[in-house]
């Protein structure tokens, strides 16, 4: 039997058990308490916080925060989480969804628009996302690309991925009519309520918690400043970029910044890494919150490089890491 720990959550009177071999994030969650998380893979940095007192076991030794997604006790421990709330069992639905259609909106991307049975509506904050159930119980997740008002509905934004078992397998027999169990909502992806101004970092299909989030803020007439970078590889991977310029041509508060990594002969917008372009235009990211999503390798880099070269406050980086096995094996 491994042995069992008591980790206390300061300034509250929560308490609970995690033996030497369970996160802390799954324990706080077998528990009954919610600590924010996204990727529970240590990619992301949703779920850090601090260890107050005590000792764990982590595979980033000497990092100030701790990811409670990857720390183990060593000992009993007192933590500082950014949040904890008691899980409410209510929160979450399993739905039987009905696909309306699968649209094809560039060569590896699938507009998915799913619907819920008459009657049964799902409660999100713009930015979460909702996991697809396949046959044998195995998850993938995607994020809601609909803004929240739209509660009978999921509309996702796929990347075809070489090999996924979803996206190559199952979505393809997928037709109108088809039915796919999802389970909804999840993610601490979403605007927190601030004066500062909002840069929005998104890559291929990590525009589709940024557009609810968006299509949400814009409705709701967000008085601050938003601008959006996203990235794809080619200008046709931006395979919604029209309607980002009609929120720009529309709202004075708003711009977008395509960036293209490999653009073709013609393109006279940004090029390289998209995180990159934002360090070219924001000498220093002090007095802004930033919302990245996408690919891992983006995200990470953007949390590396906005908190070491431009002085972003850690607790001002809030973002989505698309992990997919094939990053768990890098
Ligand atoms: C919180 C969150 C939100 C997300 N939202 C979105 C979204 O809105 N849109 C989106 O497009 N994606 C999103 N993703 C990413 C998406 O969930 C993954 O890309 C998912 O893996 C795709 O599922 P799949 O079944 O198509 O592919 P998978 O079967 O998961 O395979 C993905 C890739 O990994 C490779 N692979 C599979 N198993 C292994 C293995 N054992 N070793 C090495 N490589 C392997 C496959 O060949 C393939 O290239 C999100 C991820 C998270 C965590
Ligand atoms: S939830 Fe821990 S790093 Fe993503």
């Amino acid at each position: 039997m491994p042995e069992r720990f008591t980790i206390r959550v300061a300034n509250t009177d929560i308490a609970f058990a995690c033996d030497a071999n369970t996160t802390i994030l799954d324990a706080a969650n077998a528990a009954g308490f919610e600590l924010p998380y996204s990727c529970r893979r240590g990619a992301c940095a949703s779920c850090r916080g601090l260890v107050r007192s005590g000792e764990i076991e982590t595979p980033y030794p000497g990092d100030i925060y701790v990811l409670f997604c990857q720390a183990r006790p060593k000992t009993d421990l007192e933590i500082v989480p950014r949040e904890i709330r008691p899980i409410d069992p209510a929160a979450k639905s399993t739905i039987d969804a009905k696909v309306l259609r699968v649209v094809e909106a560039a060569d590896d991307v699938r507009i998915v628009q799913l619907r819920f049975p008459a009657g049964v509506r799902a409660k999100f904050k713009a930015g979460q996302y909702l996991d697809v159930i396949l046959d044998d119980g195995e998850r993938r997740s995607f994020s809601m690309a609909n803004a929240p008002q739209q509660s009978d509905v999921a509309v996702l934004h796929v990347r075809v991925m070489k090999g996924g078992r979803f996206s190559e397998q199952v979505l393809p027999g997928l037709a109108s009519g088809s039915l796919l169990k999802i389970e909804i909502p999840s993610g601490d992806f979403w605007l927190r309520d601030s004066a500062k101004p909002a840069v929005f970092v998104a890559s291929g299909t990590g525009f589709a918690p940024v557009k609810s989030i968006l299509e949400d803020a814009l409705r709701k007439k967000d008085p601050r400043d938003m601008i959006l970078y996203w990235g794809a590889r080619r200008e046709k991977d931006l395979y919604l970029a029209d309607l980002p310029k009609k929120w720009a041509a529309q709202n004075p508060k708003f711009r977008f910044i395509p960036v293209l990594s490999e653009p073709e002969p013609g393109w006279t917008g940004r090029t390289g890494f998209v995180h990159r372009a934002v360090m070219e235009d924001y000498p220093s990211l002090a007095a802004y919150q930033v919302y990245a999503c996408g690919v891992t390798a983006m995200v990470e880099a953007a949390r590396r490089d906005f908190i070491a070269e431009r002085g972003l406050p850690p607790d001002d980086f809030y973002c989505d890491a698309f992990v997919t096995p094939a990053d768990l094996k890098t």
